[in-house]
């Protein structure tokens, strides 16, 4: 098959469709015909090779932790799927690729609502942004979440979750025009984090008291800002260090206002802890996708362009996702 191999770690210009290995099930595992990929911040660490795949080490490094496409093949203990069915998948790696293998408790058919981009670009992105508002910070009906860099891929999805739970969003990104359209997606307030401050925008929002808690991408620079938007008893959840990975920790006001900091990482816990996710969110999100919400796809393109994708990403301008056509079907 082709498939976009890391041969060597640095800029966009290593990425390119080449020769690679077919994948093999394993007994519990099926292969993707893939259709389309989502393009995720990670792959962009990974290429840099500042994001190794977790262990067992594949053969080949193939980013792309999320695709859409047809099941061709099915290990012998499959239960979930036969050939033919349309799925999508979280993938540990592999997704820029003709086929990849997963396991099958990782993937869900695809609702018919579904083009084959926007399932593509929905497993990584709605399952982190899932865990984190419901798993991670408890969220429920009425209370109310930051969510930063609330117009990218993860972002946008935790603002459509959010809102879809009738948990109330205060957005923050990089510029009015992410702004607006993060209002468009459900939040009640958005902030412009290089005009305003987010945390006084906060204590407004909330006459003072403070948020329940905050979903954060950006890390050190955060930290403090995000300790201070929180109410007695809130969560902060860090799923990225965009802006970096420290910060100086006021303990005391850890202990004085109660509050919980809870780190998550997706692609390198065990199997079973994602295959449960997985099974969670296929019942109660899934049937959704497409109708109540569904990725917002910014850009779509063709694989042979991958290195102008990942360049594309690096510059911020992505209202949403960016995705990979791996076969034209998917451009249908
Ligand atoms: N822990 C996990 O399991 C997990 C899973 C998936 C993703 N992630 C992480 O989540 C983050 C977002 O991923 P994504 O795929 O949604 O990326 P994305 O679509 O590229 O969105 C990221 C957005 O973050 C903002 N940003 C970038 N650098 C920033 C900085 N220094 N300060 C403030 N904002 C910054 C930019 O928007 P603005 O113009 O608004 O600044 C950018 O568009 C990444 O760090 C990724 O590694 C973690």
């Amino acid at each position: 098959m082709r498939a976009v191999v890391l041969t060597q770690y640095g800029g966009p210009e290593v990425l390119k469709v080449s020769e690679a290995p077919d994948p093999v099930p394993g007994p519990e595992e099926i292969v993707i015909e893939v259709e389309a990929a989502g393009i995720n911040r990670a792959d962009l660490h990974q290429r840099e090779g500042r994001y190794p795949p977790p262990p067992p080490a594949p053969p080949v490094e193939i980013p792309g932790l999320e695709c859409a496409g047809t099941v061709v093949a099915c290990g012998e203990r499959v239960v979930e799927f036969s050939v033919g069915q349309r799925v999508a998948a979280l993938l540990p790696g592999g997704g820029y690729a003709e086929r990849v293998a997963v396991h099958q408790r990782l993937a869900w058919e695809v609702p018919a609502a579904q083009s084959w981009v926007e399932a593509g670009s929905t497993p990584e992105a709605y399952l982190t942004a899932y865990d984190a508002l419901f798993d991670k910070a408890g969220l429920a009906m009425g209370q109310r979440v930051v969510i930063h860099a609330a117009a990218g891929g993860v972002g946008s999805a935790a603002v459509q979750l959010a809102t879809a739970a009738g948990v109330r969003v205060l957005a923050t990104a990089g510029s009015d025009e992410k702004v607006a359209w993060t209002r468009q997606l459900g939040a009640e307030v958005g902030v412009n984090y290089r005009t305003q401050d987010f945390a006084e925008a906060v204590r407004e929002w909330t006459g003072g008291v403070g948020v329940d808690a905050v979903i954060d991408f950006v890390g050190g620079p955060y930290w403090q800002a995000n300790c201070d938007s929180l109410k007695p008893g809130g969560t902060l959840v860090l799923v990225g260090t965009l802006g970096g990975a420290r910060a100086e920790v006021r303990l005391g006001q850890l202990l004085q206002s109660r509050l919980t900091v809870r780190g998550t990482a997706l692609r390198s816990r065990p199997l079973e802890l994602k295959m449960a996710l997985v099974q969670q969110f296929r019942q109660r999100v899934v049937p959704l996708l497409g109708s109540r919400f569904n990725p917002r796809i910014d850009r779509v393109f063709w694989w042979e362009e991958v290195a102008e994708a990942h360049r594309y990403m690096e510059t911020n301008q992505n209202l949403g996702k960016i995705a990979l056509a791996i076969r034209r079907t998917a451009l249908d």
